[in-house]
C-alpha cells in the first residue's frame, strides 16, 4: 500500500515537468545481469578501485593487466536493457525527457533506443580504445583479439604508448562535451528522477545536486538509502525495473 501511496505522491509532483532529466547509476543495469558498484556484492566486493585509478594504471603493468581481464572476453555478456531503461525511452516519447545522464558504461540507454543526442555518458564508454601518448583509436575487436592471442597488456602499433578503454577511470578528467550537456540539462530541467545510483561519486553527482539546489523536483528511485535522500523531494524504495515503469506510466497516462 505504502508504494502505491509514495508512487502516487511522485506521480503528482511530477505531473506539470515537461524538462526531466533522468539521471542513472549502475543500479538500473543490475535486473539486466550486470552488478553494481556499492551494492551487495558489487564490484567493489570482488575488484580493487585502486586498480582503476588512472596514475595506478599508468604506472603498474599488474594494474593494467587485471582492468583488461574486466574488459575482455565481452564486458557485459550478452545484457539486454531491462523495463527500466525501456521506460525512459517511454519519457521520451511522451516529449517529457530533456535528456538522459549516465554514469554507466553499458550502452543500455541507446541499445533501448534512446538517441545519441539523448545521452551524456559522464564515466565514458566501453566502445572505444585509445593510446594514452598519441591518442590513435583502436577497434576493440581488434584488440581483443590481440588479448585473445596473450597480449595481456597491449600497447600503440605506432608510438609504443599505453592503451586504455575509453571508459573513464578515478582521477580521470570526465568527458568535456559529456559534462557540459549533462550541466546544461541540469540547468534547464525542471525535475530530475535519479535511478539506481548511490549519489556518491563526484562530479556526477552534482547534477543532481544542481537540478534540487534550484528548488526543482527530485525524486530517487533506489533499493537502499543514497546520500542525497535528505535533499529529495521522494525516495521511492525498491527495484528499478518494476517502479520506475509504473511512475512513468502514471505521468505519461493520457
Ligand atoms: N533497483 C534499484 N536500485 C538498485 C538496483 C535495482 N535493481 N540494483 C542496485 N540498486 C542500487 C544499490 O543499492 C546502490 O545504492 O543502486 C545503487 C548503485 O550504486 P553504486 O553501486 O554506487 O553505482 P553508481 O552510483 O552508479 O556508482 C557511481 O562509481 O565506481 C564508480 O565509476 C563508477 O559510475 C560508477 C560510479
Amino acid at each position: 500500500m505504502r508504494m502505491s501511496q509514495d508512487l502516487a505522491y511522485a506521480a503528482r509532483l511530477l505531473l506539470d515537468a515537461e524538462r526531466i532529466v533522468v539521471f542513472t547509476g549502475a543500479g538500473i543495469s543490475t535486473e539486466s545481469g550486470i552488478p553494481d558498484f556499492r551494492g551487495t556484492d558489487g564490484i567493489w566486493t570482488k575488484l580493487s578501485p585502486e586498480d582503476f585509478q588512472l596514475d595506478r594504471y599508468m604506472r603498474d603493468p599488474k594494474a593494467r593487466i587485471r582492468a583488461w581481464q574486466t574488459r575482455f572476453p565481452k564486458m557485459f555478456g550478452n545484457a539486454q536493457p531491462n523495463a527500466a531503461h525501456e521506460a525512459v525511452v517511454d519519457l521520451w516519447k511522451a516529449g517529457k525527457l530533456l535528456g538522459c545522464v549516465t554514469q554507466n558504461i553499458d550502452g543500455l540507454h541507446q541499445a533501448a533506443g534512446l538517441p545519441q543526442e539523448l545521452m551524456a555518458e559522464l564515466h565514458g564508454n566501453s566502445d572505444g580504445i585509445a593510446c594514452l601518448q598519441c591518442g590513435k583509436q583502436y577497434e576493440p575487436d581488434a584488440i581483443e583479439a590481440r588479448w585473445i592471442d596473450g597480449d595481456l597488456d597491449p600497447h600503440c602499433d605506432d608510438c609504443g604508448g599505453i592503451l586504455k578503454s575509453t571508459i573513464v577511470f578515478f582521477g580521470e578528467v570526465l568527458p568535456r562535451a559529456e559534462l557540459l550537456r549533462a550541466e546544461q540539462w541540469a540547468h534547464e530541467a525542471d525535475a530530475v528522477i535519479s535511478i539506481g545510483s548511490s549519489l556518491s561519486v563526484y562530479p556526477a553527482a552534482y547534477i543532481p545536486l544542481e537540478i534540487a539546489s534550484r528548488g526543482e523536483v527530485f525524486i530517487i528511485i533506489n533499493n537502499s538509502p543514497t546520500d542525497l535522500d535528505s535533499l529529495a523531494s521522494l525516495r521511492l524504495d525498491g527495484m528499478a525495473g518494476t517502479v520506475f515503469p509504473q511512475l512513468v506510466g502514471a505521468i505519461t497516462a493520457g
